[in-house]
């Protein structure tokens, strides 16, 4: 996600834009940039990192200008260098474009256009737009070139362009991504987010998807994609700038954790291959001879990275039948550890910083292995020395306590699974039936989200213990270390994950009535053996707090409390069944009034070792 803002009026537009930009950092601050018209066409001025000042010949030009748009980036495509900052302009400086979104079928247009002549600056997918809006130009009417190259973009967009033909206006469309216009006296706004506007006006319009506007200082026009007129609903905007940041959450954490339909789903956006079963990992750069080669892999995390390697053991093992070993990123590093030849490792970190992940995919590399990286931020340490691997495009994660990132890791390793399994023997009819189960996931995902009041209360009755056991069995045991370490780091209870049939070789021994045992359940393979682990527990007296599939009713005569999540591919299961354990360890540390989003001796990036 990013920040997009625009004006049209008189007052100062170089400082406007950049005020204006500068209030939409949170979404994102890998660089930023403005463009403007004037008379003399379009100026453009963009670098890397956060917002700072334009320079003097720009504040020249802004003097004389007529308003422009501004963007502050988060990267999906493209890492963070000044040639893949927004604007973008084409070769003949007539068009600027900001972009917040994907475009996924960015690579078939930029070839289209290369072959056309167009000579590309960088590597963002965002690109194409402003190249593409330049081929279909005719030279009287940019609205329509404009119109032309939305009808062939796929993917989610909110887009804001100028054109130096067409001075005083600023053409918007949205799909998918949030865009809002707003006019007050002597100017117009545009913005990703109503706090950039509400400075102007408290009244807003946000476009709906399709929807296209040519907004002026003194009015605007919105047409829908068939270029019927559409009236614009007015509507009050929020208000204070650090909640509208949050929107209407308490906290980031909370924010991140709803924020999970749309993540899982960008995670996935372009990367599945119904037709042939499977999926598109070329951010890897395997062939599949490299793939079929592979002897053994390793992955590398720490901490929630660290469970979702576990989980994609489990995946590679069960999809690709690759022998798959997870490794504490520090311990790998300083063991002694041998590599047989044709390993692939695997570095997952959210940070894409993480010293102790760095250090050991540098160590990988120096055995020999091939090193991929599966991250979150663009252009991060570990994604540039890994030089290849998948983005997890889970946007910016600013609580302390990993949750949309977590889920992204998953399916992102669910792809990775399941293309290597593909090329490595697994049927299509299997892959079929993983990419249906995959897919339906962010609705499942909602409609866990759509009603919480039991994992709130669950949460809330957690609070009150000192102690507390999160266990699971083959998918559900990294999810029970998960869920544990989410209540250790921002409640501070003491949580333990462990597997389910361990509980009998010791741990057995702490379960008494102050004891909850949280069990997850809602896998079918391992149901009936969860069950016997969960009489054990009562046995002895243990509250069970039971997460399991729908349907599941016995559980409900043998378990406390009971939270259902939607059927799933039991490989999937950690997918859904994190949304829960993250609400409970939320709505508990809520309960205990801790920092939820700065939890106490925590950082969100551990770049020490
Ligand atoms: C997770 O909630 C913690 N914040 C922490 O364990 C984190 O997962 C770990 O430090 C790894 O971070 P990374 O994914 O950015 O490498
Ligand atoms: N996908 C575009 C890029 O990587 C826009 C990302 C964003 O929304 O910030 O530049």
């Amino acid at each position: 996600m990013c920040g997009i803002f625009g004006y049209v009026g008189k007052v100062d537009v170089g400082q406007t834009l950049v005020t204006g930009i500068r209030r939409l950092e949170y979404r994102g601050y890998d660089s930023w940039g403005v463009a403007i018209g004037g008379d003399d066409g379009l100026t453009l001025f963009r670098r890397v990192g956060r917002v700072s000042q334009v320079d003097e010949p720009f504040k020249l030009a802004a003097a004389k200008s007529w308003g422009g748009i501004a963007h502050t980036r988060w990267a999906t495509h493209g890492e963070p260098a000044e040639r893949n900052a927004h604007p973008h302009m084409d070769g003949a400086a007539r068009f600027a474009i900001v972009h917040n979104g994907i475009i996924e079928n960015h690579a078939v247009l930029r070839d289209r256009l290369r072959a056309q002549g167009c000579v590309f600056q960088g590597e963002t997918d965002s690109e194409v737009i402003v190249h593409l809006i330049a081929s279909l130009y005719d030279g009287r009417d940019p609205r329509a070139a404009f119109v032309g190259a939305l009808r062939l973009l796929r993917g989610a967009y909110a887009v804001a362009m100028i054109c130096a033909d067409a001075p005083g206006t600023i053409f918007i469309a949205r799909d998918s991504s949030p865009i809002v216009i707003g006019r007050a006296d002597g100017c117009a706004v545009v913005a990703s987010d109503p706090c950039a506007i509400v400075p102007f006006t408290r009244d807003g319009i946000y476009l709906a998807d399709g929807e296209v506007c040519a907004l002026r200082e003194d009015g605007y026009r919105i047409w829908n994609l068939k270029d019927e007129p559409v009236e614009g609903v007015v509507q009050k905007l929020a208000y204070d700038l650090e909640s509208v940041e949050r929107g209407t959450f308490k906290h980031f954490m909370l924010k991140e954790i709803y924020e999970q339909p749309r993540t899982i789903r960008d995670a996935m956006r372009g990367r599945l291959a119904r037709g042939s079963g499977t999926t598109r990992v070329d951010g890897l750069g395997l062939t599949e001879a490299d793939i079929r080669r592979i002897r053994s892999i390793r992955i590398l995390g720490c901490g929630t990275s660290w469970h979702a390697g576990l989980v994609g053991r489990y995946l590679i093992e069960e999809m690709a039948r690759i022998p798959t070993v997870v490794e504490y990123a520090a311990e790998f590093r300083y063991a002694a550890r041998v590599l047989e030849p044709d390993t692939l490792v695997i570095a997952l970190s959210q940070s894409g910083e993480t010293a102790d992940t760095l250090g050991a995919l540098r160590e990988a590399k120096r055995l020999g292995a091939t090193v991929v990286g599966l991250c979150n931020v663009v252009g991060s340490g570990i994604a540039r020395e890994c030089g290849r691997g998948l983005y997890l495009r889970s946007g910016p994660e600013i609580g302390v306590a990993s949750t949309k990132a977590f889920t992204s890791q998953l399916v992102v390793l669910a792809l990775l699974a399941l293309h290597f399994g593909r090329v490595r023997g697994m049927s299509l009819a299997d892959g079929v039936r993983f990419l249906d189960a995959l897919e339906a996931l962010p609705d499942q995902a909602e409609q866990i989200l759509g009603n919480t009041d039991a994992i709130a209360e669950m949460g809330r009755l957690v609070a009150g213990h000192r102690n507390a056991l999160y266990v699971g069995r083959l998918y559900e045991y990294p999810l029970a270390l998960e869920g544990a370490l989410k209540l250790k780091e921002i409640s501070y209870i003491h949580a333990e994950g462990l597997p389910a049939a361990e509980l009998k070789h010791g741990p057995i021994a702490l379960v008494d009535k102050d004891m909850p045992v949280v069990t997850l359940a809602a896998q079918t393979g391992a149901f009936e053996k969860m069950k016997s682990n969960i009489e054990e527990i009562r046995a002895r007296g243990g509250r069970i707090l039971a997460v399991c599939r729908e349907g599941s009713e016995d559980l409900r005569s043998m378990a406390e409390r009971v939270i259902c999540i939607p059927p799933t591919l039991d490989p999937f299961v950690p997918i859904l069944g994190a949304l829960p354990l993250q609400l409970m360890a939320y709505y508990a540390a809520v309960e205990r009034g801790c920092d939820v989003d700065r939890p106490r001796n925590l950082a969100k990036s551990v770049t020490v070792e």
